[in-house]
């Protein structure tokens, strides 16, 4: 019986993710400038390409965070403080949740993502690794304000939001979730974030269309996707992954860009793409010292330190909850 219900439960979210994905992909389709969100890239397949783009050698973000959690280890563990409890946005990451577990003795690990699934995968190696430390995961969107287990309300928090995630966010749904945060960790509490620098055009370009091509197939990908899973006949081969700098806008963003004049359908609706037209497919916005401190201070975090690698590119920055809840 309840194995059932549990089945029907999958069901029901997979199906309202299909109508999601579906309806953001005719409505982005339909647009004179063409978008899609780049939440859709992540199916199983987009899931794998992401963590191999992790590895490249020119995509620094990840590699670049890590050493800094790992080797300011110790100075973050002194500024933040024992006995907080790290809600993680987003389900625990393999390499950096425990970097900073081990690092600051906290007393509860609070991981909250929409997917169950995920959350029980992620946390089952943090429960065996830290047989001691509670933990307790919450499934739910943490882009809405979501309530902490009460078995640890009474203790301070530290929100950990690792992987520059907030870059691939408009600059006004950042502040969004940023404010959304500090409504879920409340007043006292304190958030270490990471944000991706501005830095050499060069260097941002390569880590978007690397040599081996893990990016554009990591792009293509959502062609295919939409192919596969919306009845689409996009044909994937007469697309270009582009990665573009867009300075005014301090971001990297990916498109798909047509060859030559193509035409297709996606869930029996036609569309059409000129050559040299193209599908806007993700935004990474770029930040340094000033625009990520007026970013937190809009999202109710006042930014307290910085913690940078030698070269600049990637920031991890604590920063504490501004006012009391009323403000949040
Ligand atoms: C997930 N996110 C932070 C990555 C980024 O760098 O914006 C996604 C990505 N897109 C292309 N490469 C990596």
């Amino acid at each position: 019986m309840a194995t059932t219900a549990l089945i029907r439960e999958d069901d029901r979210a997979s199906d309202t993710l299909h109508i999601q994905f579906r309806e953001d992909v005719l409505t982005g389709l339909s647009q004179s400038r063409k978008a899609i969100p780049a939440r859709w890239f992540y199916d199983h397949r987009g899931s794998e390409l992401f963590e191999a783009i992790t590895v490249l050698p020119e995509y620094y973000p990840t590699r670049t965070e890590v050493g800094i959690l790992s080797e300011r280890c110790a100075e973050i563990a002194s500024t933040v403080g024992p006995g907080r409890v790290v809600v993680e946005f987003g389900a625990g990451s393999a390499t950096k949740t425990p970097l900073l577990l081990d690092c600051i003795a906290p007393s509860g690990y609070v991981p909250i993502d929409i997917s169950g699934d995920f959350l029980r995968e992620s946390c089952a190696p943090l429960a065996a690794r830290y047989p001691g430390l509670p933990i307790h995961p919450v499934e739910a969107d943490f882009s809405e304000p979501a309530q902490l287990p009460a078995a640890l309300s009474s203790q301070p928090r530290l929100g950990f939001f690792p992987g520059s995630t907030i870059g691939n966010m408009e600059p006004a749904a950042a502040v969004d979730l940023l404010r959304t945060m500090r409504a879920t960790l409340g007043s006292g509490s304190q958030l270490l974030i990471g944000m991706d620098r501005i830095k050499d055009e060069t260097v941002l370009a390569a880590a978007y269309d690397d040599a081996q091509g893990v990016t554009a197939e990591f792009n293509l990908n959502l062609a295919h996707r939409i192919n596969r899973e919306l009845g689409g006949t996009i044909p994937v081969e007469a697309l270009l992954h582009r990665a573009v700098w867009n300075d005014a806008r301090a971001r990297i963003e990916m498109h798909l860009e047509a060859r030559r004049d193509i035409a297709f359908e996606v869930a029996g609706r036609s569309f059409s793409l000129s050559r040299g037209e193209t599908i806007h497919t993700e935004n990474s916005h770029k930040y340094e010292g000033r625009s990520a401190a007026t970013l937190l201070l809009a999202g109710g975090w006042e930014p307290s330190h910085t913690w940078m690698d030698a070269q600049g590119r990637f920031m991890v920055i604590l920063a504490q909850a501004i006012g009391n809840e009323q403000t949040a």
